[in-house]
């Protein structure tokens, strides 16, 4: 696909729904007792992933594009499924349904795409087997095809070595239908979604600030749920309103859950000109409207945990920090290694390619700015959904248009972020 420069960005857009919160909307209702009714969900690949999963289990599913209509009727009626449960290219499905079906009397098989392939089991497979599931996979369940056969699982301790809410979340639903009380603790607070969905669905949870605890045998109420728009979607457009001159964008009804910020705080550490306007969703997550306007940038520090804040943003804040006065460090970020790509890699061979001074290191990358962009140059998402976005929007501020390589991977969290530009933007 080619892409080319654009003077301006200036409008309103709608920001499709929460990818995360998608999930566990369809996921949570679908073992809970009665209906639960989605608005705002995002048709997304990867939800539409879960939604697939969850059919093949005997849960009937009602989808009309962002509205959708789960009728549950309770984690015991999940039936074993008479086919693969087929992720594709989502994580999120495949860890967090693996700590549902480490409970389930039955037999399944787990398996996705080439990159779901590769990406790591065994920090929830690992954890699941403690609790008494049976997993079994290639590299002693490291990698899909997984083959689960749950049942009487008994409560544990979990000290994640990893700030992850894809673990916290599996051991979570795994502990929901343990004996006991399961505790997961973290080395610093990840995402915070299912807590607090599991809460609007009747379930009792205790946290603290990097522990969460779960007592096994509680049951799901089905109930209604908003969905907010995604922030890490919204990232790219805070980037593009930032990046091209004479640019200002509204992005409307935007989650502001403070668990998934770290972008806001690194633009405001950057200098951006950005407003936010809060509301309360009064059903667990906070949103709002961001105005973002055109601003020089200064380079910034990013590590600790800010890290888990903006995990998914790195690829565009690399974008940024190209654009950004000084030397922009990020580091504590190695599990940027095990997303949908090596996301050092893909950032810093891409970004090469377009002109930029990037060092990939060990956990993270250090970018020179502010070097100027060329293009001209033929570059790919490697079907990484947020590389193909991070490169729409480097095509934005590219002296020549760059051709992007398999750009249909944005279709994974962000089905019209192309349709998005183009109504946003004036051509240069
Ligand atoms: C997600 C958690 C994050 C994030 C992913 C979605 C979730 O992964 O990268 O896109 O919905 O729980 P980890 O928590 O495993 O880092």
């Amino acid at each position: 696909m080619k892409r080319g420069k654009v003077s301006s960005l200036k409008g309103e857009l709608h920001i499709p729904g929460d990818k995360s919160i998608s999930h566990r909307s369809v996921m949570f209702g679908a073992i809970a007792e009665g209906k639960t009714v989605i608005k705002n969900f995002l048709p997304g690949a990867d939800c539409l992933s879960t939604i697939d999963c969850f059919k093949k289990m005997g849960v009937e599913i009602e989808r009309d594009n962002s509205d959708v209509t789960v009728y549950g009727k309770g984690l015991d009626q999940l039936a074993e499924p008479g086919e693969l449960l087929d992720v594709g290219n989502s994580g999120t499905t495949i860890r967090l349904m693996l700590g549902i079906l480490a409970g389930r009397p039955f037999h399944s098989t787990v398996a996705g795409d080439d990159s779901i392939a590769k990406r790591p089991m065994k920090r929830v497979t690992d954890p699941l087997r403690q609790m008494g599931a049976k997993i079994d996979g290639r590299a002693g369940g490291e990698y899909t095809p997984l083959a689960v056969r749950g049942g009487n699982l008994a409560a544990i301790d979990f000290q994640s070595p990893v700030a992850s809410a894809q673990i916290k979340s599996a051991v979570l639903l795994a502990g929901l239908q343990a004996d006991g009380t399961t505790t997961v603790t973290e080395p610093h607070k990840s995402r915070d979604h299912t807590e607090r969905m599991l809460s609007m669905f009747g379930v009792r949870l205790e946290e603290s600030d990097t522990s969460v605890s779960i007592t096994g045998g509680q049951t799901l109420k089905g109930t209604d749920v908003f969905v907010p728009g995604d922030i890490s979607s919204a990232a790219f457009f805070l980037a593009a309103g930032s990046l091209v001159p004479e640019s200002e964008i509204v992005l409307k009804n935007v989650g502001l859950n403070p668990t998934r910020t770290g972008i806001i705080d690194v633009l405001e550490k950057m200098g951006a000109d950005l407003e936010i306007e809060a509301k309360d969703t009064g059903s667990g997550e906070l949103y709002g409207d961001l105005k973002i306007k055109a601003a020089s940038l200064k380079a910034t520090e990013i590590s600790g945990d800010l890290i888990p804040r903006l995990i998914d943003e790195i690829p565009i804040i690399a974008l940024l920090a190209t654009q950004a006065e000084g030397m922009t460090v990020i580091k504590d970020a190695a599990e940027l290694k095990v997303k949908e790509t090596n996301r050092i890699d893909t950032v810093a061979s891409e970004l090469k390619k377009l002109g930029a001074r990037i060092e990939p290191t060990e956990d993270g990358m250090k970018i020179y700015g502010k070097t100027p962009l060329t293009g001209g140059a033929q570059v790919s998402s490697h079907g990484d959904h947020r590389i193909g976005m991070m490169l729409g929007i480097a095509a934005c501020i590219c002296e020549n248009p760059i051709d992007i390589a398999r750009p249909e991977a944005v279709s994974v969290s962000y089905p019209t972020f192309f349709e998005h530009i183009e109504k946003l933007a004036k051509k240069a």
